[in-house]
């Protein structure tokens, strides 16, 4: 028997995929990939199956599927399935040690939950999907003795700052916040904001949609809801601070006072190997911090008026229910209105309010009220738009 781990990379062609892959091209004596799924780049993922020659695979398009089916352009040796099911498929796989889910949406929702079910590991760099389900998420975590292992570079950072520490020890998780491209554009200036504009991140390289969010904060929004969700915590107790380095990638302060970092290099590789070695530590793909050539680690707070999605988030998981849902779905619309150029850059935090206040509030009892009314978000975020009914006051 292969004393290797062997991981299945839902999201594959992805920002994190790829990141994913150099990863396991490094750790290739301790990693093996045997599953890999995409959205509809079928020469994409059919490369990747035949470098790493990957037995399964999985698009969720039908017509990329079926494409690639007719072409034959996966390798003989690798089984191809088509949509949710494929990819619940994969996530599934009786052989799989861990499951990496880095699909960018709410696509992986139930495959997600298949895997914790069937009681895979999961490392989950998709936030949309603890903001969307977190409690039926977490719920079945529990149930199946499955650890989410996180991704996200804040969240592996609370998650390396929590080892050992007790819940009543912790005081606040410290969330940090690069502030995006315009954290030194004047307040006047952020209504010509351009998509391209907006896609410069100062320290990421990432997927367009999360660059945009980088940019107006619903991205740390998104990142607080998903903490709360994956620590236990009271939303009271998560904050943020504007740490334009991206180094210190978040910090936990226990009870005593004192305050833990985690700091690494801006590449989503070193959590993306943590969280595939868990718990062991292995050599990583990149070289550390040198300390020779950081001139300095700011921190700073951040302006609830610069960044009103921040405040919409908080307000949203307060308020808990279906609000932080609302605010992940009319967020997402906006954005991909504003990269279309039919929304400006300040007009999306105005699409979300208009959502929170139109759509009523209630406590989700199943996993389809929720995924009820993503379609009804979808449909209101969009009318507001359309109809620039954002404007108006209710
Ligand atoms: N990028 C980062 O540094 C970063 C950091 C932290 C967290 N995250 C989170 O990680 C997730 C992925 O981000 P990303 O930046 O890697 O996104 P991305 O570059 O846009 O990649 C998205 C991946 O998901 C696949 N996909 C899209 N829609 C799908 C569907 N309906 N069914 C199945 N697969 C689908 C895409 O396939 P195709 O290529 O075929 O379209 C692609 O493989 C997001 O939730 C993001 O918030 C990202």
């Amino acid at each position: 028997m292969s004393a290797k781990k062997r991981v299945v990379l839902l999201g594959a062609t992805g920002s994190i995929g790829e990141n994913t892959l150099n990863v396991i091209r490094h750790a290739s004596d301790d990693l093996e990939l045997i599953g890999i799924a995409g959205n509809s780049r079928s020469e994409e993922l059919a490369g990747i199956a035949r470098e790493f020659n990957v037995p399964h695979a999985a698009l969720a398009d039908e017509s990329a599927y079926r494409e690639s089916r007719n072409g034959g352009i996966f390798p003989p040796g690798c089984r191809l399935a088509c949509g949710e099911e494929g990819l619940t498929e994969l996530a599934t796989l009786p052989d799989a040690d861990i499951v990496l889910i880095a699909t960018s949406g709410t696509a992986a929702l139930r495959p997600a939950l298949a895997a914790i079910n069937a009681g895979r590991q999961i490392a989950l760099a998709n936030k949309e999907i603890l903001v969307l389900a977190g409690k039926f998420v977490t719920e079945a975590a529990r149930r199946h003795h499955v650890r989410l292992l996180p991704v996200d570079s804040e969240h592996n950072a609370l998650f390396q700052c929590l080892e050992g520490r007790q819940p009543e020890e912790v005081e606040r998780l410290i969330l940090t916040a690069s502030g995006g491209a315009f954290i030194d554009w004047p307040p006047e200036d952020l209504n010509r904001v351009t998509p391209r504009d907006a896609l410069a991140h100062p320290n990421w390289s990432m997927g367009p949609k999360i660059t945009v969010d980088s940019a107006t904060m619903a991205n740390k929004g998104l990142e607080m809801i998903e903490a709360y969700w994956l620590f236990d915590v009271e939303p009271r107790q998560i904050d943020v601070v504007l740490h334009r380095q991206s180094i210190i990638h978040s910090l936990v302060q226990l009870i005593d006072g004192s305050i833990l970092a985690q700091l690494s290099p801006p590449s989503m590789t070193f959590p993306i190997q943590y969280a595939l070695m868990y718990p062991k530590r292995v050599p990583g793909i990149q070289r550390s911090l040198d300390f020779t050539r950081i001139q300095r680690l700011d921190i700073e707070p951040v302006s609830g008026e610069r960044y009103p999605c921040l405040s919409l988030a908080r307000q949203a998981l307060e308020a808990g229910g279906i609000a932080p849902a609302i605010f992940n779905t009319a967020n997402e619309i906006a954005v991909n209105a504003f990269l279309a150029n039919s929304l400006a850059f300040l007009e999306i935090p105005k699409v979300i309010d208009r959502a929170l206040e139109r759509l009523e509030n209630f406590e989700p009892q199943t996993l389809d009220d929720v995924l009820c009314l993503e379609e009804a978000v979808r449909r209101t975020a969009s009318e507001l738009i359309e109809n620039k009914a954002w404007k108006k006051t209710s």
